[in-house]
């Protein structure tokens, strides 16, 4: 056991919350995790109440963005108590983006310890209803102020917590995706597979200019010859061509290694269902649409979930997948995940961190 030491609010502001329009990440609840990386090691774990934090104006991270971040999710499970799903692939995939940013890597038994322990301070604010939870969002920055351009000597880590709805506002209804040539947002040798947020930055004028014509998202190429599929940025994305479920690889570092893709793999594999992780030519894509061997295509991520894609817009050119509504593999997925994740469907994989709460 971590020695955390605990700061209660004075006061909640859960009053504030409008629980049946919830959307995605806009209520913050009372406390949050803090930790200090100072004179070459992490400690000073800690949970504070929420709220403002100084700052100096040279903080290297607003100047240089040493920034790194995860999302995950705490469920009530309808059997009682509550499961985080699968936090140890969150907090080993943050010390793999640490270490692509110059970031000490974080114990990853004591982010674990440290987020169990706020979510069962704050469990007030898990959400009940359906495909509601509660998202988790650490983050760790370089605290340093200074202007070189080097890495930071000290860093900060916080864990915040948020109640969330579904992540785009068409919910289970298919999204419109636009493919885009015009940017780009990682290129190999990069940052890709890093959850950092220049990838973020770099994805915000083409999804502003997807939305001005009517796309949640854009559907990002590789940057070399802008004809290999990579991700949504958000999300990753699977399709099913004919019989396989085909998805991007991550050999190439250009996508994030994304948890909710990891468990459709698992799923798919376990159900016998013929699965390819390799390169996809958006020209394949058209071809195989043209030729009715596009099934499905849907998006994968812990905010989005399964997101299922009912229009992808190439150049101009529409390819309305089954008939703009969701698929069948798409909703059984989706049914499948919620449904361990709240435990109406068995976890035989132990993907939950179950905590023995009474909410
Ligand atoms: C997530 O799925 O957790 C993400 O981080 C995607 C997005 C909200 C940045």
């Amino acid at each position: 056991m971590t020695d955390i030491k605990v700061t209660k609010s004075q006061g909640s502001r859960i009053g504030n919350v409008d629980w049946n329009n919830l959307r995605f990440g806009v209520y913050f609840s009372d406390h949050i995790f803090v930790a200090d990386y100072i004179g070459g090691k992490w400690g000073d774990f800690r949970i504070e109440p929420y709220g403002q934090m100084p700052m100096e104006p040279s903080l290297c991270t607003l100047h240089y963005g040493q920034s790194i971040f995860e999302g995950l999710k705490a469920f009530p499970d309808q059997n009682g108590g509550v499961n985080i799903f699968r936090p140890m692939m969150n907090a080993k995939r943050l010390n793999h983006s640490a270490s692509r940013l110059c970031i000490p890597e974080f114990d990853e038994n004591i982010l674990i310890e440290g987020i169990e322990k706020l979510v069962e301070l704050d469990k007030q604010w898990i959400p009940k209803a359906e495909g509601c939870s509660l998202y988790i969002r650490p983050v760790v920055y370089g605290s340093g102020n200074f202007l070189g351009v080097h890495a930071s000597d000290t860093y900060r880590l916080i864990v915040m917590t948020s109640p969330v709805a579904s992540y785009y506002p068409e919910g289970l209804n298919p999204v419109k995706i636009l493919v885009t040539s015009d940017y780009v947002r990682v290129v190999r040798g990069g940052l890709g597979s890093a959850k950092t947020a220049a990838n973020y930055a770099a994805s915000l004028l083409g999804g502003m200019k997807a939305k001005e014509h009517g796309y949640a998202q854009v559907l990002w190429l590789d940057a070399i010859s802008r004809e290999y599929i990579d991700e949504v940025g958000a999300m990753n994305i699977m399709f099913v061509i004919d019989d396989t479920l085909v998805t991007p690889p991550l050999d190439q570092g250009t996508i994030l290694a994304g948890v909710t893709r990891d468990t459709v793999l698992a799923l798919a594999r376990e159900w016998g269902i013929k699965v390819a992780e390799r390169r996809i030519a958006i020209t394949e894509i058209i071809e195989a649409h043209r030729n009715g061997y596009l099934k499905e295509v849907f998006g994968t991520g812990t905010a989005a979930v399964i997101s299922p894609v009912g229009l992808l817009n190439y150049k101009d050119q529409d390819m309305i997948i089954n008939n703009g509504e969701i698929g069948e593999l798409s909703k059984k997925f989706y049914q499948t995940i919620t449904g361990i994740q709240t435990g109406k469907v068995e976890d035989n994989h132990k993907w939950n961190n179950h905590i023995n709460i009474e909410l």
